[in-house]
């Protein structure tokens, strides 16, 4: 896909650094199946190639990205669905595993496919008005994005039951101690930093900063394949039920109802 085709996020770069910045601002940057596929293209290309030597990624507006599209889940098939998280796990994975690390620059809500984006980074940097959860919950469903699995190896077991299991929107503030968040900097200076230590970064020599992130990602791996594959079972199981089809319905219905009073 070329750089021009993209239409839910822009990649630009400056000297050995892109950013990728998320485009859906009027919907929190939620992630529709086109944003998705588009993630994973921006994220695969840059891996490859090797005038860019880390990647820093934001959203535009008040988001991050406010997670999976639930309007678009409302209108899909139990297949779609599936399919939809098939092609999730190539795009965190894209992100996860790309040779380049990720600096997350989180200006917003980063929740749930949000939250799963913001735990397959390297280093994450917040500012004040970022807040973090898996609210899936709510929806009478699970995470798809690996959001059970990489929470709990990167905030420890009951840390990630407690969000998953209320549901809870928090500041990223309070995910510093947890290592999760490395820093909480004013909104303006946000992209600054972000981007000091992407350069930083990628003016060491690629090679040992590509075996640092397989080292790193390694040490803090358990069997996440089979995780993730759980994972996916037990979601695609609840989305099909009465309560995960009665309550993704109610959010879009919601919104439409919303749309019908502003026209
Ligand atoms: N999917 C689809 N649309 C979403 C969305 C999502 N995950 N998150 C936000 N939006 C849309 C809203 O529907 C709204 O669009 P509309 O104006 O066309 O109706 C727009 O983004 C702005 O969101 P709104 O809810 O009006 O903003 P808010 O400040 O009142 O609330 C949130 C912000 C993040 C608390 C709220 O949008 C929310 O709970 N979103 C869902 C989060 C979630 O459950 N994510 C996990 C998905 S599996």
């Amino acid at each position: 896909m070329t750089k021009e085709a993209y239409q839910t996020l822009s990649v630009e770069t400056s000297g050995r650094v892109a950013v990728v910045t998320l485009r859906r601002a009027d919907q929190l940057n939620a992630m529709n199946k086109r944003m998705q596929g588009e993630i994973t293209a921006a994220f695969e290309a840059l891996s490859q190639d090797e005038g860019i030597g880390a990647i820093v990624v934001t959203g535009e507006g008040r988001g991050f990205m406010a997670g999976a599209d639930i309007k678009e889940y409302a209108a899909q098939t139990g297949a779609d669905f599936d399919a939809f998280q098939a092609a999730g796990t190539r795009m965190y994975a894209a992100i996860e595993d790309n040779r380049k690390p990720v600096i997350a620059a989180l200006n917003g809500y980063a929740l749930g496919g949000g939250m799963e984006l913001v735990l397959c980074c390297d280093i994450v940097i917040a500012n004040q008005f970022a807040k973090l959860g898996l609210p899936e919950i709510k929806l009478g469903l699970v995470p798809g994005g690996g959001g059970t699995q990489r929470s709990v190896a990167k905030l420890g077991r009951n840390r990630a039951n407690m969000l998953l299991m209320t549901g809870a929107i928090v500041p990223a503030s309070e995910f510093v101690d947890t290592g999760l968040v490395n820093e909480v900097v004013d909104a303006e200076k946000l992209m600054s930093r972000a981007l000091e230590l992407a350069e930083m970064i990628a003016a060491e020599p690629p090679a040992a900063i590509e075996g640092l992130k397989r080292l790193t990602a390694h040490a803090a791996r358990g069997d996440l394949a089979k995780g993730l594959a759980m994972e996916r079972d037990i979601l695609g199981e609840l989305y099909r039920s009465e309560i995960g089809q009665k309550r993704v319905r109610e959010f879009a219905e919601k919104s439409a109802a919303r749309a019908g009073k502003a026209n």
